[in-house]
């Protein structure tokens, strides 16, 4: 079968050797964080590039994505994951690690319970780490897909302080080093997580994940299965369109063939493809249009603010009420609702609820998702 993911070992194998690089000031020493808008392929490329980039350099890595589960608390879910790399002498992960390379595993007992592990419940993150460093024997990277989950709930953000320790703990001569690398969807997000000063990734450095780009795109015209190929220009224009989202290129192919499976004649086949990205770019820009059209005119005076705002968004400031009142006078002339602090408050938990807005356990508050703003803007929404 073909390989359904188009690989970028180049990229893969530039940020595996800054995350191990080991100079005193190596940046990545304090972890690496990419951002990158929502659907652009952040995890297909952890997963499917840089793990086991990292993993021929002979490091041990350890993944967990702090949405896949939106049931499980974002910090148990990171001790959940320790627990199950030193629990598995014989288990998956560290056959993983036997798989990778690493024959040097050391089974010994380890001196306390693996149950332990945790929060405050006896064993910390950081002699649990130090116990896996010293049984691989290797530099050990923990990936946290979607790491902004973790600063919304108390034991998250434990987690991130317990990280902190690990990190300085392991980082330590005595042992083998720990990597920390996150993603998430906004830099105003990741920002926060960066300045808090006991937390795992204070410092840590902050790239752009570059999206994929014209290489991405030679490889989807190659395996369209099209009986002609689609002209490279005109679908690398589509793409950049589609905010570089392989998802809107896939979905286009599927609309093509007419109703008895036939394609579109050859001298059309770009017209019929670019429509049809159009639509379907169109479709996923609805979507998110009408959560926006449902609010209340408080609430999307609220969510504008914070857009215009960005990192600086502080939602109770008077100059921020006074700007969600221009923005509530212009949405609805006639609004009986007052912009004060309570009225704020709720409309921002109603913006939580809809998944529009991110909100720390500490109080900070931050767009879900950047690209909101800008289709927004797009759409005239915005002024
Ligand atoms: N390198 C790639 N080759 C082929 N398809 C890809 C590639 N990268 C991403 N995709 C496709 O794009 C979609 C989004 O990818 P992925 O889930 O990795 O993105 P993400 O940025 O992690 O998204 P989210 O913001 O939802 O976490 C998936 O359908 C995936 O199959
Ligand atoms: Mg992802």
């Amino acid at each position: 079968m073909a390989d359904p993911v188009f690989h970028r070992p180049d990229l893969a194998n530039e940020l595996a050797d800054a995350i191990l690089a080991d100079g005193a000031l190596a940046p990545a020493r304090s972890g690496l964080f990419l951002a990158a808008p929502r659907r652009t392929g952040k995890s297909t490329f952890l997963r499917e590039d840089l793990m086991p980039a990292l993993e021929n350099r002979g490091a041990a890595v350890l993944y967990v994505d702090l949405w896949a589960d939106k049931a499980m608390e974002p910090g148990l879910a990171i001790v959940s994951l320790v627990r199950a790399a030193l629990a598995s002498e014989d288990g998956a992960v560290l056959k993983m690690f036997r798989k990778a390379g690493l024959d040097k595993v050391n089974v010994g007992g380890l001196g306390f319970d693996v149950g332990k592990v945790g929060l405050g419940t006896g064993v910390t993150l950081s002699q649990a780490l130090a116990a896996l460093s010293d049984r691989v024997e290797a530099p050990i990277v923990l990936m946290i897909d979607e790491a902004q989950h973790a600063a919304t709930t108390e034991g998250g953000n434990n987690a991130l302080f317990a990280l902190k320790a690990a990190r300085d703990e392991l980082n330590s001569s005595a042992h083998h080093g720990l990597r920390i690398v996150a993603t998430g969807s906004s830099r105003p997000k990741l920002a926060l997580l960066r300045a808090s000063k006991d937390q795992a990734f204070f410092r840590a450095m902050m790239r752009n994940f570059p999206p994929l780009d014209a290489r991405f795109v030679q490889w989807f015209i190659a395996n369209t299965g099209l009986p002609t190929p689609l002209d490279a220009a005109r679908t690398e224009a589509a793409f950049r369109r589609a905010a570089w989202r392989p998802e809107v290129l896939v979905q286009a192919l599927g609309d093509l063939p007419d109703d008895n499976g036939a394609w579109p004649p050859a001298d059309r086949l770009d017209d019929a493809f670019e429509a049809a990205v159009a639509a379907a770019i169109e479709e996923s820009d609805e979507v998110m249009l009408k959560v926006v059209r449902a609010l209340t005119p408080l609430q999307g005076a609220v969510l504008r603010v914070m857009g215009a705002q960005g990192e600086d968004y502080s939602p109770y400031a008077a100059a921020t009420l006074e700007a969600v009142a221009g923005q509530l006078a212009r949405l609805d002339p006639n609004s009986s609702v007052k912009p004060d602090v309570p009225n704020v408050q709720s409309a921002l938990e109603a913006l939580q609820v809809k998944s529009l807005v991110w909100r720390a356990a500490h109080g900070e508050y931050a767009l879900e998702e950047q690209g909101l703003v800008d289709l927004m803007r797009s759409k005239g929404l915005m002024a």
